[in-house]
């Protein structure tokens, strides 16, 4: 089959891999068709994580069921179904109280709890871009979806980023009525922003320098603020009587980076903590890692330097990690279905499997335009 394949910084390459084919009685295999390049990648594509060359990337998958293993009881060919990225067991500890993310058995990367497909130190499982994708654990972890290719591109965002989103705005802890603020304006961000909105946020700030980031988030009636304008914290703080927001949810990860591109990995959370009024919550969503190659001392680059006294002495709280995407995928499949909810708003392209490396290079420049690319083997 088809596969696009790390092949080092900056490369991927689209190749002949073996098929992907049902290797345990609980595996199913589908045939992929909207597959989505997502931020969590670029930080591999960067080569800013120890991800090894030959792995085929992508976790964001939906398709149809074309085989599945003798144990599978709930799926049969021809199912439509979307893919949390998390693969998770459904009986471990983590499991059994809605901590998919974090299942302890399925990823047997010593120090870390929690796989993916096709990402650094989430287990030895292939990604889906590419023509099939093996799932284990088919009964647990798939989600069906109605037949045929209605809502297809917002269907594609319930593998990770709507209930990552959702996840981050959860994590703040926010009530109906509180005033969110979230930093980083690109596909997370900005389903972070659209699920506060579902959630009864008042008011949502999004923090970004990207001018079409910025103008699809005044398309959902949040209020944009260009960091490269001027300091975020003092236009959030003019535009809440000095007081902060409520909540705060980072959806920016150790590469941010300031208004000239120099990245300070400390940066958005110490603007949260700054943004946030005392006693207010910070949702995690953006990735930071323990060690980060693209830095002199590799083994001590995660040791971030923040601004954890303020974070004290306001009282705040803070939650973080890889999304649990079966918690919210579910219900989130439901408002598409009945008709209230488009998360696709934010699909900028939708190309074949060949013009992948392409869309990584326009994607990771954050190309004017380029917000979310689809692949449809
Ligand atoms: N926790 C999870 O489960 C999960 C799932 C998916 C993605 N992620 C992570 O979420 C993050 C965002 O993903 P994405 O797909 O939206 O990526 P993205 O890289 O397209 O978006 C990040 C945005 O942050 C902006 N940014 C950079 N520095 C900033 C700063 N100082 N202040 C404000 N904005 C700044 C960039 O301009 C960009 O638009 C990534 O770190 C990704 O790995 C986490
Ligand atoms: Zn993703
Ligand atoms: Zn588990």
């Amino acid at each position: 089959m088809k596969a696009v394949v790390y092949e080092g910084a900056r490369k991927v390459t689209v190749k002949e891999v073996p098929d992907a084919r049902v290797e345990e009685p609980t595996d199913a295999v589908i045939r992929l068709t909207t597959t989505n390049i997502c931020g969590s990648d670029l930080h591999m594509y960067e080569g800013r994580t120890s991800v090894e060359e030959g792995k085929v990337l992508g976790h964001e998958n939906m398709g149809v069921v074309v085989a599945t293993g003798d144990a599978v009881s709930e799926f049969k060919e021809g199912d439509r179904v979307s893919v949390p990225f998390n693969i998770a067991c459904g009986f471990c500890k983590n499991c059994l109280t809605g901590w998919t993310s974090f299942c302890t058995r399925t990823n047997p990367t010593p120090g870390f709890d929690g796989a993916a497909y096709g990402y650094a130190n989430m287990g030895p499982y292939d990604g889906g871009q590419a023509e099939y994708l093996r799932v284990p654990h088919a009964d647990f972890n798939l989600l069906p979806l109605p037949q045929g290719t209605e809502h297809e591109n917002d269907f594609t965002m319930l593998s990770d980023i709507f209930p990552t989103g959702w996840h981050g705005v959860v994590l703040s802890g926010l009530q109906p009525g509180d005033s969110v603020a979230v930093y980083g304006g690109g596909p997370v961000g900005l389903m972070a922003a659209h699920a506060a909105m579902l959630q009864g946020a008042s008011k949502v700030f999004v923090v970004d320098r990207q001018a079409d980031r910025l103008q699809l988030a005044k398309s959902i009636d949040a209020i944009a603020i260009d960091y490269g304008a001027g300091d975020p914290v003092e236009q959030i703080l003019d535009a809440t009587g000095g007081v902060g927001t409520d909540r705060g949810v980072e959806a920016v990860g150790f590469q941010a980076h300031d208004h000239s591109g120099d990245e300070h990995p400390e940066m958005v959370l110490d603007n949260l903590v700054k943004t946030v009024r005392t006693t207010g919550g910070i949702g995690v969503v953006g990735v930071y890692v323990p060690q980060d190659p693209g830095q002199d001392d590799p083994e001590s680059a995660g040791r971030i330097g923040w601004d954890y006294g303020t974070f004290f002495t306001k009282g705040q709280s803070m939650g973080t990690g890889q999304a649990p995407v079966k918690r919210y995928n579910r219900q989130l499949r439901d408002l598409i279905i009945a008709g209230s909810d488009k998360p696709g708003f934010i699909v900028s392209h939708e190309l074949g499997l060949d013009e992948a490396p392409g869309a990584y290079e326009s994607f990771d420049q954050r190309r004017d335009g380029w917000t979310k690319v689809l692949l449809h083997p």
